[in-house]
């Protein structure tokens, strides 16, 4: 069933074999947020498979350093709390100082949060840190890395967003927002850094069985991706740097925004029936 995933939900996986993604991060500096487990592990460690030198981030140090130790070196780390705004903006620095300029960077840190609105009442704080981990700390991350890179007119941006942007689910509004925002955010500065020649990719996955999706697996009658799945998509991206991966099917949904009533419609039914989306 596994392998049928990537058929059923429209997302091509085929194209990253190890050689291909070796011609194009080897011996490049690929830094990697959300690296210490889920897909941006699995990212760190094909990406450190070929040769590339990789600089993964997280907040939890434990599973940074068992990376490091499973790549054989091959990556550093660094511990950070990207919803740290001044925090986030220091790493990024940091990283510009250190190993120097990015070729690749894959800003996949996330944090997702399944909460109705009656159930936010008394709890703005879930809507703030999803923002912060979201949308503001990963701009003010990327801001002094874009600027060496733009600097150097050189380099890709990878952003690993999802399908829940194009098809807004009910229960998911904090989540939904914070990634829109920040993809918002990169299709508008996308064109300028373009001119700089920094390439962007938005890369919109569909569900990735991962601990994140872990608390609401089987309560959607969908296929999830494997993390290795997810990894052949976002290193594909690496080597054909297209502007936008993203299923038919969730570019049609945005059709949902100019024609809410059949949704909600169907919304409403499902509420009816007691199904919890
Ligand atoms: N899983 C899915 O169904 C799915 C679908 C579509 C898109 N995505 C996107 O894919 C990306 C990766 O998700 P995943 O499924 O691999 O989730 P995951 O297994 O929960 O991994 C999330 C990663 O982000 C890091 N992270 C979370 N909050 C952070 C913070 N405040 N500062 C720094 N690092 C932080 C986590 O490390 P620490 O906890 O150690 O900080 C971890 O390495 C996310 O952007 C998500 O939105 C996931």
């Amino acid at each position: 069933m596994d392998s049928l995933a990537p058929l059923l939900l429209g997302v091509r996986t085929s194209g990253a074999a190890p050689e291909r993604l070796r011609a194009v991060v080897a011996g490049r500096l690929v830094v990697v947020t959300g690296a210490s487990r889920g897909i941006g592990r699995e990212v760190a460690l094909r990406v450190a498979a070929s040769g590339g030198r990789v600089v993964g981030l997280a907040r939890g140090e434990q599973g940074l350093q068992s990376l490091q130790d499973e790549a054989a070196g091959q990556v550093e780390y660094l511990a950070v709390n990207l919803r740290e705004t001044d925090a986030a903006e220091d790493a990024g620095r940091h990283i510009a100082t250190t190993w120097g300029r990015p070729d690749i960077v894959v800003s996949n840190a996330g944090q997702s949060i399944h909460r109705s609105v009656t159930e936010t009442f008394g709890r703005f704080h879930d809507i703030a840190r999803t923002a912060g981990t979201n949308y503001l700390g990963p701009i003010a991350f990327l801001l002094p890395l874009l600027e060496v890179m733009t600097d150097a007119g050189a380099g890709q941006l990878i952003s690993v967003s999802t399908t829940s942007v194009d098809m807004l689910v009910p229960n998911w509004s904090a989540y939904a927002a914070s990634k829109s925002a920040f993809d918002s955010w990169l299709s508008t500065v996308a064109p300028e850094l373009r001119e700089k020649g920094v390439a962007t990719t938005v890369v919109k996955l569909p569900r990735v069985a991962t601990a994140m999706s872990a608390p609401t697996a089987g309560q959607y009658p969908v296929p999830e991706l494997t993390v290795t799945q997810a990894a052949d998509v976002i290193c594909r991206a690496m080597i054909h740097r297209p502007r936008l991966v993203s299923p038919w099917w969730s570019r049609l949904a945005v059709l949902s925004r100019a024609f809410p009533a059949p949704f909600d419609w169907v919304f409403a039914q499902a509420s009816r029936l007691g199904i919890r989306l």
